[in-house]
């Protein structure tokens, strides 16, 4: 766990910031309602309810954007990093905004009909007042469920309880649900010239977020390597390529039997450590974190290790495999096999110029 970092206690940032968040999102919505027209191109009144629901969605849609787009920026620029530590209460927000709009619509168009809403909302064809024939409510239906069990697991305890890897796969449906939200909107309201929100609005969200994702994985290239250099005859010690070219401070993620990860790291004084990639909270990429205050930083919510025994600063308990170093002709190697969480071994210097 982090010293430098309070991310999970009720601590008074974390006040202020659920304050902002929540503060700003009543007031989009406010602005949406307000500003939105009460009438459709026919003339015809557009009652609150669906007035409510479209501000709810578009509001729902817009804060969808922002959290996937918080990794990748964060990724690109450090200083976003207390963003990402505290997106959790924002993705637990945005499920409860968008619970609202999905719950308005099932009363507000499944409701009146001689079928419960449910069963209604999965007939091919809407029942009250439709806004297009094609069944996108749906698709909108099986993202909140998305949502709802994400949101359910976002404690730490349903971390702790299901396991980093389980939990992180179950996260990844985010993206499985923005899929659906997108098709959501495309073929539902934007099909009918009726939407608040302009057509060309899920394309410029697939190029943001799907253009962020790409930038920020491509700067990370250079943080990852894949080792196909043969293991030396004695043990099985592969070669870290172009060590010199790791920022000081920074590390590096070496792929090693097929989906194990070591991250090796420089520190300021050109000592070289590696322990293993995947953090103990929710095996986020230990590799493409950064060195603070002599201990390793996670990139994700900040938990922090030594790099010399891969263990947590007191009084948290968390530790991690560490990995031998070693220096030979004026190369860099690893031992691919890790040693058991929290195990000290020397760091290895590696001097630049050394392997040129
Ligand atoms: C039970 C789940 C859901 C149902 C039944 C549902 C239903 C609807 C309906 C009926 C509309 C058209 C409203 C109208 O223009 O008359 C709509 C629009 C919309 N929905 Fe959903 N929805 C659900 C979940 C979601 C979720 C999870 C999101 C996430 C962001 C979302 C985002 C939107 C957006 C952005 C619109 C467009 C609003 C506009 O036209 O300005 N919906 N939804
Ligand atoms: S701190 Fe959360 S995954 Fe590392």
């Amino acid at each position: 766990m982090s010293r430098g970092y309070t991310t999970v206690q009720w601590n008074q940032n974390k006040k202020i910031y659920d304050f902002i968040l929540i503060g700003s999102l009543v007031m989009v919505v406010i602005a949406h309602f307000i500003f939105s027209s009460n009438s459709l191109p026919n003339g015809e009144a557009i009652s609150d309810e669906i007035k409510l629901l479209r501000a709810l969605g578009d509001t729902g849609f817009i804060l969808l954007n922002v959290i996937l787009a918080i990794g990748p920026l964060a990724r690109l620029d450090m200083r976003l990093l207390p963003l990402l530590y505290n997106r959790r209460h924002m993705g637990v927000t945005f499920f409860l905004l968008t619970l609202i709009h999905g719950v308005i619509a099932l009363f507000w168009y499944h409701s009146f009909g001689v079928v419960d809403p449910l069963t209604s909302l999965f007939s091919i064809h809407t029942t009250v007042d439709q806004v297009s024939d094609y069944p996108f409510q749906p698709l909108g239906f099986m993202a909140l469920l998305i949502f709802f069990i994400m949101a359910a697991t976002s404690h730490d305890f349903w971390n702790a309880t299901l396991g980093p890897r389980f939990w992180k796969g179950l996260h990844m449906l985010v993206y499985a649900a923005y899929a659906l939200i997108i098709l959501h909107i495309a073929l539902g309201p934007l099909q009918s010239d009726l939407s608040s929100l302009p057509a060309w609005s899920p394309w410029a969200s697939l190029v943001w977020v799907g253009g962020l994702h790409v930038v920020s994985a491509l700067k990370n290239v250079n943080r990852h390597s894949n080792s196909d250099s043969s293991p030396l005859e004695e043990g099985n010690w592969i070669e870290v390529e172009a060590p010199e070219t790791i920022e000081e401070g920074s590390g590096r993620v070496v792929s090693i039997k097929d989906s194990e990860r070591i991250a090796v790291f420089r520190t300021s004084d050109n000592q070289y450590g590696a322990i293993s990639n995947v953090c103990r909270h929710q095996a986020g990429p230990l590799g493409e974190g950064c060195i603070l205050d002599g201990l390793v930083t996670c990139p994700w919510h900040g938990f922090q290790y030594h790099l010399e025994d891969g263990r947590s600063p007191a009084p948290f308990s968390e530790k991690v495999e560490t990995y031998k170093m070693m220096t030979q002709d004026d190369k860099l190697y690893v031992n691919i096999d890790a040693l058991p969480p929290g195990t000290e071994r020397p760091l290895t210097i590696f001097k630049i110029g050394e392997g040129q």
